[in-house]
């Protein structure tokens, strides 16, 4: 395979992330010629020069659309905050470049339907940054399922919690402004949702509740701004399938670090797996003595793919950052035209139409299909 040309719009938490994948991808991989780090954009020169020479890359801009024409950038890494994905996706996929765009896909969906134009008018490669699906355990799910170890599923529950908004003195970031979307469904739901899409299918109807633990939050400059997002949303949906469900989600719950907690009930058995123990599942299977049955934990190692990859050993464990190293194989997999294991936009787009519905049901006050 050529070495595909890297560009990298944004360097904070997933610009890290995405940098770090592709410098590990190759060596992890040991199968894919090694990117080259082109060109890294950021909101100004000084520290787009700065994180260039950290993260390995050749040239460094204060402005995005440089990144995007370099005829040497091959693919371009979004990881700006969620307003600026559209435009900047549209602008790379017009340039003719590959697109890996962080989630979620766009604030609106008329901006998320347009990013889908535009990538299907390229021709080129547009994937999204749904890194949890990219786990061996929830990889290994998907397989069991499939494999009728539970049966048929028929109900399932998904909770998401953080705690990094739960202090009220916590000052007012781009998280908490109307331009981001919805805040709880944007910024967390469309994460259980790709989990959601690939193990059991997408959700047809939803009934929705949304909150605002603080309806204010200080600003940096003193004073303080009025909160335009939800931290917590409370969801109830049907599965295409007909299974019942419900998603509870919430970025100020205290103690919660990075809970993605998933429990699938089927008719046969269940499997439960939380992102805060992400090496390991539970199975439960209706079989053999009832005096016997239990939930069994399965740890993950070398029998799991791709975790042989990282690590010869197993129950070793692997962490969030190598999600993104997958994520990175999967796309230029992709890319070569291999089958891949990922979330493009045409998926993203309807996950982006769930979270449009539901935004719906909770000002309607009622149950939404979501076609
Ligand atoms: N996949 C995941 O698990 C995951 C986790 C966290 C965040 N995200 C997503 O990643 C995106 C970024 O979130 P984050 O937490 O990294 O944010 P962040 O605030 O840490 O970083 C954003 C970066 O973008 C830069 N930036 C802002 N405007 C810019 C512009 N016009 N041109 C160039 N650079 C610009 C900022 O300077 C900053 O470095 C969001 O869309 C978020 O939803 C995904």
């Amino acid at each position: 395979m050529k070495s595909l040309g890297i560009g990298l719009i944004g360097t904070g938490y997933m610009g890290k992330c995405h940098a770090l994948a592709w410098n590990a991808v190759a060596p992890t991989f040991g199968d894919v010629a090694r990117p080259r780090l082109v060109h890294l954009g950021e909101a100004n020169e000084a520290l787009a020069r700065s994180k260039a020479t950290e993260l390995g890359f050749a040239r460094a801009s204060g402005d995005w659309g440089r990144v995007v024409e370099d005829p040497e950038v091959d693919l371009v890494s979004i990881t700006t905050p969620n307003q600026f994905h559209a435009e900047m996706a549209i602008a790379a996929l017009t340039a003719g470049k590959h697109v890996w765009c962080e989630k979620p896909m766009a604030t609106s969906l008329a901006d998320a339907t347009a990013m889908l134009e535009a990538a299907e008018a390229s021709g080129k490669v547009a994937a999204l940054g749904y890194n949890y699906i990219q786990n061996p355990a929830t990889r290994h799910m998907r397989r069991l399922i499939a494999d009728g170890a539970i049966g048929t599923v028929n109900h399932v529950r998904v909770e998401m919690d953080e705690d990094f908004m739960a202090d009220a003195a916590a000052p007012f970031g781009w998280k908490s402004e109307a331009a981001s979307g919805y805040g709880a469904l944007d910024d967390f739901a469309v994460h259980p949702l790709s989990l959601l899409t690939v193990l059991v299918g997408p959700l047809a109807s939803v009934v929705v509740d949304m909150a605002k633990p603080y309806a204010e939050r200080p600003l940096a400059s003193g004073g303080s701004r009025a909160v335009e997002t939800h931290d917590i949303a409370n969801i109830l949906f049907r599965l295409q399938s007909g299974a019942s469900g419900s998603l509870l989600v919430n970025r100020s719950a205290w103690g919660r670090k990075g809970r993605i907690a998933i429990q699938i009930f089927g008719s046969e058995g269940s499997l439960l797996y939380d992102q805060e123990r992400m090496n390991e599942l539970q199975l439960f299977q209706a079989r053999g003595p009832a005096a016997e049955q239990g939930f069994r934990t399965i740890l993950t190692g070398t029998v799991h793919p791709p975790y042989d990859r990282f690590i010869p050993a197993p129950g070793h464990g692997l962490g969030f950052n190598d999600l993104k190293v997958i994520e990175a194989r999967e796309l230029m997999r992709r890319i070569a035209g291999e089958p891949a294991h990922l979330i493009e936009f045409a998926t993203g787009l309807r996950i982006e139409r769930t979270v449009h519905a539901m935004a719906r049901s909770h000002e309607t006050r009622g149950w939404v299909d979501i076609d």
